[in-house]
């Protein structure tokens, strides 16, 4: 026995297409096992000011395919100081609340794995599109964000080929380079700059020399963690001498309805939470490995970088030579 009664959500740091599936797959599985839910928002801001919503099957009526979160989400750095927690801790004795649920990204883990050493029984939901979360393979948002990518990179290459254009793309990931390999390899790109290898702009430049002759396109994808795209577009010019033009792609890779794998994962994390702190699980994080749902521990996944794939990075370059 457990002894939970009634359980806190919340969504914290950069917004993931999928949160608001999540919220609704935790809440309605809460209720199905009998649950109060409440619903903070801001993320832990919320939590701080004690600005909660009682959440029932009908609040979370038609979310399930819309992008952000309707709980809200903040990166609050009150949390981080210890008043900050004592008065989250207080608020939650306050509204007789026994457990959290966090959904968020490593961030908003830390601030889970610091409340369960002050007593708090927390779980999370691994949800980002950077996909840095170590012990997942795939975190809310993710597949989202490489779809909306692959479309944006699909149209810059429609206008690079009719111009005969050489185009640098920054995508996001902050210090991962996992979105840009993998949206660089589903669009052909024909160079990926990530964080985790060193950038060679002299070997680059020379093989866009010779690599042009017969190609109407030249794509490359940065990782915002491995260089900006003006530095980038304004070196390959000056070792090229052809023009460069550049796309920041921002936060439109944030938005968009969920994809059908995050809402998948949106039903499965959701359940899988509720499951683990029923089963008087704390300080531990849904996962999916393998395509099983599983979980890891917070420890694990904030303290160990997660590693790209230098395999699916090579094959990325071999397969647009
Ligand atoms: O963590 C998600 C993310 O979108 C990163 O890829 C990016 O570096 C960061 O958040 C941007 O944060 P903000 O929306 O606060 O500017």
């Amino acid at each position: 026995m457990s002894g939970i009664k009634k359980i806190g959500l919340l969504t914290s740091g950069g917004d993931a297409s999928g949160m608001n599936a999540t919220i609704r797959a935790v809440t309605r599985y809460a209720k199905y096992k009998s649950l109060d839910v409440i619903g903070y928002y801001e993320g832990f801001k919320g939590l701080i000011n004690n600005n909660s919503t009682v959440m029932d099957l009908n609040s979370v009526g038609g979310i399930i395919d819309r992008g952000g979160t309707f709980l809200y989400s903040a990166r609050s750095e009150e949390f981080k100081t210890e008043d900050g927690m004592q008065k989250s801790i207080q608020n939650m004795k306050k509204d007789g609340v026994d457990a959290l649920i966090i959904i968020g990204g490593d961030g908003s883990f830390r601030g889970a794995h610091d409340l369960h050493e002050r007593g708090v029984k927390v779980v999370g939901i691994p949800a980002t599109i950077d996909n840095d979360i170590n012990g997942t393979d795939y975190s809310l948002g993710f597949d989202t964000a490489l779809n909306v990518i692959i479309s944006l990179i699909s149209k810059i290459r429609d206008t690079a080929s009719s111009h005969d254009r050489l185009f640098v793309i920054e995508v996001m990931g902050r210090n991962s380079g996992l979105i840009a390999i993998n949206s660089g390899l589903a669009c052909a790109a024909d160079y990926i700059l990530i964080p985790e290898v060193k950038v060679d702009l002299v070997r680059i430049a020379n093989k866009i020399r010779n690599h042009r002759e017969g190609k109407r396109h030249t794509l490359i994808v940065v990782a915002e963690g491995a260089a900006k795209a003006s530095d980038v577009a304004a070196s390959i010019k000056l070792l090229v001498g052809h023009e460069v033009k550049i796309s920041v792609l921002g936060h439109i890779q944030r938005g968009g309805y969920p994809s059908a794998l995050d809402r998948l994962l949106a039903a499965g994390f959701g359940k899988k939470a509720v499951d683990l702190l029923l089963d008087g699980k704390s300080d531990c994080m849904t996962a999916i490995q393998g395509n099983v749902i599983k979980s890891c521990t917070l420890e694990y996944a904030i303290n160990n970088r997660k590693e790209v794939s230098k395999e699916l990075y090579d094959l990325a370059h071999i397969l647009s030579q």
